[in-house]
């Protein structure tokens, strides 16, 4: 392929650079397409064709189904990693060592204790609150009780943090459940290891004693593992974004929880088992979905299904499908949720309608089923996500400000009114 591109408008060419990644994917430099042609912009409504930054933290081919982190394949760190390893991994370029290991656990956990003033922010929502509400209003509000988090200057501070915000999101995401549910906050356990601890948290009440159960507590670490990072998905960018004006951390974390909400990204976890609950009440009718699905005129969509990258199949949704029915028989439980999934899939793959869209399962589509095996509620599936998508989103914006990059601001093409005169209101 040739190094740069032309375009040719009214007979005028201008010519641009064709840059290449590690791995052979290339783009067309527009850096200077407004400047050389007088104010042309592109218009890429969803950035379906937009790259917004280079980036040496996440590589995916949606084709090959292929997700790596750092160069590391998926696969194999889910084997024989652990969250809080492959979080260090992505944020800070390299596998740890052992001694780097240790300090990194060792100052997360040195951070784990809340202002106990948060608490009176909490008790301002009210008990329904959706816990990714409270999450996200929570973390913003840790601006305010560690003002050093916000003005970062060196590597140091970066450091410190990175682990503070590793270590209260957490803690808040356990309080949103346990305001939920009425029963008193826990605090962190420095004893437990990173899994370990959050379950504790979530799940200790002070009348009984908590008992980790192994299969949970691995099955958990690798769940968290498969959502890191996912490159420039929309909370990504909006974590990227937000943090391109110089916001803190907490203020640019806690806009990637609110992207993170929505149904068609990360609150899709939540929205599959609500949908697969409501055909199982129905009589588990598959096929009846799978018509409304189809239906433009029809506003349901199959929840856990399509992805804006992946048109072949999505790497995690491979490792979850195995992880559910492995958790599910080790657990002994028999649940009536996954057998509806399993026939949604196969009725679905060999629909032309999913064929010819190449709509396949992506890692929402059974991580629900996973959640609600280990005795997660569902309306704290996303903040799960969030938890474990948090190594991502810290890499990221690290990544945007040791690179320098200016602020975000896309451009738009106008298609409103014209000048108008205004008119007082006796005249209109
Ligand atoms: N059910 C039925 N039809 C679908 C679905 C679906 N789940 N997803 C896409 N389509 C159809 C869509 O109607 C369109 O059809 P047509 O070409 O006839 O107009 C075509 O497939 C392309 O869809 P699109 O909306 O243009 O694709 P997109 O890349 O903009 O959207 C998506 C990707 C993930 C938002 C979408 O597939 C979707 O809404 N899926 C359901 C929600 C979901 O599971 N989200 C989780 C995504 S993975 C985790 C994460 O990133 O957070």
């Amino acid at each position: 392929m040739s190094d740069t591109a032309i375009l040719e408008i009214d007979g005028k060419k201008y010519e641009f650079p064709i840059i290449r990644g590690t791995e052979g994917e290339v783009a067309i430099d527009i850096k200077k397409l407004r400047g050389s042609t007088g104010g042309l912009i592109t218009l890429d409504p969803g950035y379906k064709n937009t790259g917004s930054c280079t980036s040496k933290i996440t590589f995916l081919d949606g084709e090959k189904g292929i997700l790596r982190y750092r160069g590391y394949a998926l696969e194999e760190l889910a084997e024989n990693s652990n969250f809080l390893e492959v979080a260090y991994l992505v944020i800070f370029e390299e596998l740890p060592t052992k001694e780097q290991f240790k300090k990194f656990e060792s100052t997360i956990k040195s951070y784990s204790m809340i202002n106990e003033e948060m608490k009176d922010i909490l008790d301002g929502f009210p008990k329904n609150a959706h816990p990714m509400g409270i999450l996200s209003s929570l973390t913003s509000a840790l601006t305010a009780f560690n003002p050093k988090a916000v003005a970062i200057e060196n590597e140091e501070e970066m450091y410190q943090a990175i682990c503070k915000t590793l270590a209260k999101i957490p803690v808040l995401a356990s309080w949103a459940l346990k305001k939920n549910r009425g029963y008193p906050m826990n605090y962190s356990n420095n004893n437990l290891n990173y899994i370990e601890n959050i379950l504790e948290m979530m799940f200790k009440i002070p009348t009984e004693t908590y008992k980790l159960d192994p299969v949970v507590v691995n099955a958990l670490d690798q769940l968290l593992i498969l959502h890191v990072d996912h490159e420039q998905n929309c909370s990504t960018s909006t974590v990227r974004i937000v943090g391109s004006s110089h916001a803190g951390m907490f203020a640019s974390i806690s806009a990637g929880v609110s992207a993170l909400w929505g149904p068609l990204h990360g609150g899709a976890n939540q929205a599959v088992i609500e949908m697969l609950e409501s055909i199982a009440k129905d009589g588990g009718d598959v096929e009846k979905y799978i018509l409304k699905a189809k239906d433009k005129k029809d506003p349901f969509r199959l929840m856990g299904f399509g992805h804006r990258v992946y048109k072949n199949f999505d790497p995690r949704a491979r490792i979850i499908k195995k992880s559910a029915d492995e958790v599910l028989a080790s657990l002994g439980i028999e649940d009536p949720i996954l057998e509806i999934a399993k026939k949604l899939e196969a009725v679905a793959l060999e629909d032309e309608y999913f064929i010819k869209r190449k709509l396949y399962p992506n890692v929402d589509f059974y991580s629900g089923i996973i959640y609600r095996a280990l005795g997660i509620p569902t309306e704290m599936f996303t903040v799960m996500f969030a938890i474990g998508r948090l190594p991502g989103w810290i890499a990221q914006w690290r990544e945007m400000r040791l690179n320098k990059e200016p602020i975000g601001r896309p451009r738009q093409l106008y298609i409103g009114e014209k000048y108008r005169e205004f008119l007082t209101v006796e005249k209109r």
